[in-house]
């Protein structure tokens, strides 16, 4: 796919990997809606691209928290009736919920469903009937590879995204030959600012290494979209999951209690966001 005059909305763009891919295709000419809650980051995002790649249409913020959908049909109307039609929509707004599953309470559970699977089901929902206006379109689902397979100590968020997949699956073989894809990637741990803002429900410990740099990550989406990808499994560990899950379910339950035992903690309590 040739990037360059494409008018494609991020969800999620204010931090992380979904900035990075605001940057990323600005510079490849992506006409750009970038959307998230906090508005300020969103506007000075919107300010650098401009800055920085001064040929490109200087992108247009707009605050919308996924979980609300009105916000979300301001969002793609408001973009279809500035640029006409949306070519792409990447579903990238999400966050983490980290410790013991028993541990997990079910508003928690609630809560990242809510902008992981809800959140996407409902961007989909709505930019789907402009795709279909137009005969094209492409939606990349920023799922994880946490959602292959539950992770310990990712109960909840290894729900949603498994949830994402199953749903993006579907839709993918139900637009078979419509001229609308859906490219599904699971990147593994990425440096981002969402393990500052997750709540800790405890009893488990995060990997403290082994997190990929943002750009990168960010870099090699663009491309999987440039050559047409419907699936980018990002790490190696990611790729080699992906086959044994089915060929060999024994092995993956034992690496995964390893992991366990590994980051298991019980003296690791449990925090909200906003606590130190
Ligand atoms: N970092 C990793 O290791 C990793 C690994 C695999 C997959 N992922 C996935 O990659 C995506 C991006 O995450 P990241 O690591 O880049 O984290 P991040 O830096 O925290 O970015 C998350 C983005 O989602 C937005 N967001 C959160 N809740 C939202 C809501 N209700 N409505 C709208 N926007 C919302 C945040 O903006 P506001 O707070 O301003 O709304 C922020 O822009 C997520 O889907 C995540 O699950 C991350």
């Amino acid at each position: 796919m040739r990037i360059s005059g494409k008018r494609v909305i991020i969800t999620g763009a204010s931090s992380g990997i979904g900035r990075a891919l605001a940057v990323s295709l600005a510079e490849k000419g992506a006409v750009l809606t970038i959307a998230a809650r906090r508005y300020d980051r969103l506007e000075d995002i919107a300010g650098e691209i401009a800055a920085q790649f001064p040929d490109t249409p200087a992108p247009v913020a707009v605050q919308c928290d996924v979980t609300i959908a009105d916000d979300v049909s301001t969002l793609i109307g408001g973009t279809v009736e500035r640029l006409g039609s949306v070519d792409m929509l990447i579903n990238n707004a999400g966050i983490s919920i980290y410790g013991e599953t028993r541990l997990t309470r079910a508003e928690d559970f609630r809560s990242v469903m809510s902008v992981n699977f809800f959140g996407a089901v409902q961007c989909m929902l709505e930019v789907l009937p402009f795709m279909r206006r137009q005969d094209s379109g492409l939606i990349v689902n920023i799922a994880s590879v946490a959602g292959l397979h539950g992770i310990p100590f990712l109960g909840a968020y290894s729900a949603s995204k498994a949830a994402l997949i199953a749903t993006s699956q579907s839709l993918r073989t139900e637009l078979a030959g419509s001229g609308i894809r859906v490219m599904i990637v699971y990147p593994g741990y990425t440096d981002t600012e969402i393990f500052e803002r997750e709540v800790m429900v405890g009893g488990g410990k995060r990997p403290s290494a082994g997190y990929a740099p943002v750009d990168e990550v960010a870099e090699a989406i663009v491309h999987a979209i440039e050559r047409g990808s419907r699936d980018l499994i990002m790490t190696r560990r990611g790729k080699i999951l992906s086959i044994l899950r089915g060929a060999a379910p024994a092995i993956v339950e034992r690496a995964m209690r390893k992991i366990a035992s590994e980051l298991r903690d019980p003296d690791e309590p449990r925090r909200d966001p906003g606590e130190s």
